[in-house]
């Protein structure tokens, strides 16, 4: 009896950790996460917006309007999109892969419907980012392009080093001539 009830509280548990994968991306994240998947960074803010407004950057977002109208994960992308329980739709692949924590296939679907219709099909992009204070992702530190260090040209780099050397030379003939005055 009690190894039954351990095996029921196993699989409830194994049950919970498939069910909730959800993950709730920071700002910061999810700037991150959107540039590992090449989204680039011109318009990297208006996709930060976008998700805030669709999905609370929370991958697992699951919205249905009606049987035929439902929305999937982070960019909430509808079920022409997508087919449930195996591959299909626009984008070709199932829903569900739109609700795990992986965003690779989201995000491959997600420029797809931007190349043939531009934010604009994220209605909730045109009432809440499109003109207006995007959020502000350039402190983010993935986001920061190394600061570029130009190198001063080497003729330059090597007159300094001689420069150095003469006055080196200079500083141990003073000491020289310093200690032989003493
Ligand atoms: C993420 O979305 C799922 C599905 O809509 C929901 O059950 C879950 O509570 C959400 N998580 C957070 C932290 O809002
Ligand atoms: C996710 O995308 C990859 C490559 O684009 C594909 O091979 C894989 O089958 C997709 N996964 C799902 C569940 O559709």
């Amino acid at each position: 009896m009690k190894c039954g009830c351990v095996l029921h509280l196993l699989s409830v548990l194994t049950f919970s950790c498939l069910v909730i994968q959800a993950k709730v991306y920071t700002r910061c994240q999810l700037t991150r996460e959107l540039l590992k998947n090449s989204f680039p960074r011109t318009f990297l803010s208006n996709w930060v917006c976008l998700i805030e407004q669709e999905s609370d950057r929370n991958t697992s977002a699951y919205v249905v309007k009606t049987p035929r109208r439902k929305y999937y994960g982070l960019f909430q992308i509808g079920s022409e999109w997508c087919k449930e329980g195996r591959k299909g739709g626009k984008c070709d692949i199932s829903c569900e892969a739109l609700l795990d924590e992986d965003i690779k296939n989201d995000s491959t679907c997600a420029m797809k419907i931007f190349e043939q219709e531009g934010f604009k099909y994220w209605s909730k992009w045109e009432a809440r980012c499109k003109g207006q204070l995007l959020p502000d992702i350039e402190k983010c530190p993935d986001f920061q392009i190394p600061p570029a260090r130009p190198s001063p040209p080497r003729d330059k780099r090597m007159l300094r080093g001689k420069r150095h050397a003469k006055t080196f030379r200079k500083f141990k003939k003073n000491l020289h001539s310093y200690r032989i005055q003493k």
